[in-house]
């Protein structure tokens, strides 16, 4: 049987235009963030009965599995299934290179196996897709673990921009001369005039509107260009306007808020934090949220570990209460409040779990369509664009990837 290949123009904007109805039909879903109690579009539904009853077995199987996946077994409301499955049929992306890559096969110091399988995967898609280059731009290159890998795999000269001197300190030092780094913000005036159509413009992680950014040069000058989908809210201005005019999203605003949903796990889950370890981080979050507030802050679901490392949540729970009241200048926790609003937090988010299973497919589709709305802009812009999966869930749930060069 021969491989499914990526979208290409005329899928990419079929699957823009189908991304965006499913999400315009169900907005009212995208704009309200699960909480303890049912949100409005639970209960305006009718789907509290089933998503509240579901048991503690079969809400693990859903998280482990998507909701899709046991929503028939289940019997789930027949609107929430058919959502599911709609949601279900625009997720399903072709691989964007070979269908074998070996993880091992980016032999990088400092870097994670989660990363070099990244690597080896954006390396071996690029030499399946042979997008033409003379230079490498990494756009966002951090310290230049994918300039370095790209220099060497496809054997070109690589230039990595990076707006951290720190950072790019670094890179240079670990590059030695396989590939220069330049300290500049690729949002200043001119800071990408170098940039020409004999370059191939590559982001791996490349935040938010960092990767619009990347598309809009790639597009402007005519060069190919290569990326990951990254943490699509991390902008600093509140909304993403669409690259395309017109379409089904046209004029409801992408928030950051909103753009959030679209940053979610998908299961399989990691191969460096499992599902349970997951839902662990999240109740732990819960109770902290609850202890701030009852300390008089008055706050979003999202804020409790503002400015501290997500990463801190995979903390025991009284570490890191102390740790998020210390960084608000707060007393540190007392035992009583650790043992009372560690116990709060499990139950609250046992509850807004059970809503989360239906909104989450959503992000996924989100994810896609904004997606589909760079490549389609690459396309329009005179561009061939493949679209499709860049590397296995369980490496990373960013694994959309667009890979498009000048006609
Ligand atoms: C999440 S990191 C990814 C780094 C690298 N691409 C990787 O995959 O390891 C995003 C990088 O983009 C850089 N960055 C953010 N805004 C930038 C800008 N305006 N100009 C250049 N680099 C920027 C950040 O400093 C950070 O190093």
């Amino acid at each position: 049987m021969s491989e499914p290949t990526p979208l290409a123009s005329d899928a990419i904007e079929e699957r823009w235009q189908r991304a965006g109805r499913l999400l315009r039909d169900h907005w009212d879903i995208v704009c309200e963030r699960p909480r303890v109690e049912p949100p409005g579009w639970v209960t305006a539904r009718g789907w509290h009965e089933f998503l509240g009853s579901l048991p503690e077995d079969a809400l693990v199987a859903c998280e482990d599995d998507g909701l899709a996946a046991h929503a028939a077994a289940l019997g789930a409301p027949a609107d929430l299934r058919a959502m599911l499955a709609e949601a279900d049929a625009i997720c399903a992306l072709p691989p964007l290179g070979p269908p074998d890559v070996d993880s091992e096969g980016a032999p990088t110091r400092r870097v994670s196996l989660r990363k070099r399988a990244q690597l080896a995967a954006f390396a071996a898609a690029l030499l399946h897709r042979r997008p033409a280059a003379r230079r490498i731009v990494d756009v966002g290159a951090g310290h230049g673990h994918l300039t370095r890998h790209l220099a060497d795999a496809l054997r070109v000269e690589a230039l990595g921009l990076e707006l951290d001197p720190v950072r790019v300190a670094t890179a240079r030092a670990l590059a030695g001369d396989r590939a220069r780094f330049e300290a500049v913000d690729v949002f200043a005036d001119g800071s990408t005039d170098a940039i020409t159509s004999d370059d191939l413009l590559v982001g791996l992680h490349a935040c938010g509107a960092l990767t619009d950014r990347l598309v809009a040069r790639a597009a402007e000058v005519g060069a190919a260009v290569a990326f990951a989908s990254c943490c699509l809210q991390k902008r600093p201005e509140p909304a993403r306007a669409p690259l395309v005019p017109g379409g089904p999203l046209a004029d409801v605003p992408l928030t950051r808020d909103r753009l959030g949903l679209a940053n979610i796990s998908v299961g399989p889950h990691g191969i460096e934090v499992s599902l349970r370890a997951n839902i662990a981080a999240r109740a732990r979050r819960a109770g902290v949220l609850a202890l701030l507030r009852s300390r008089g802050l008055d706050l979003e679901s999202g804020d409790a570990l503002r400015g501290l490392n997500r990463r801190r949540s995979q903390d025991a729970f009284p570490d890191l209460a102390a740790r998020v009241l210390a960084h608000r200048g707060l007393d540190p926790p007392t035992a009583a409040e650790l043992r009372r609003f560690e116990a709060i937090g499990r139950a609250d988010y046992g509850r807004t779990r059970r809503w989360s299973i239906a909104r989450q497919p959503l992000g996924r589709v989100l994810e896609i369509q904004i997606n589909c709305d760079r490549a389609l802009y690459l396309v329009r812009r005179g561009h061939r664009a493949a679209l499709g999966r860049l590397w296995p869930l369980a490496i990373s749930p960013r694994n959309v990837g667009v890979i498009a060069a000048p006609r």
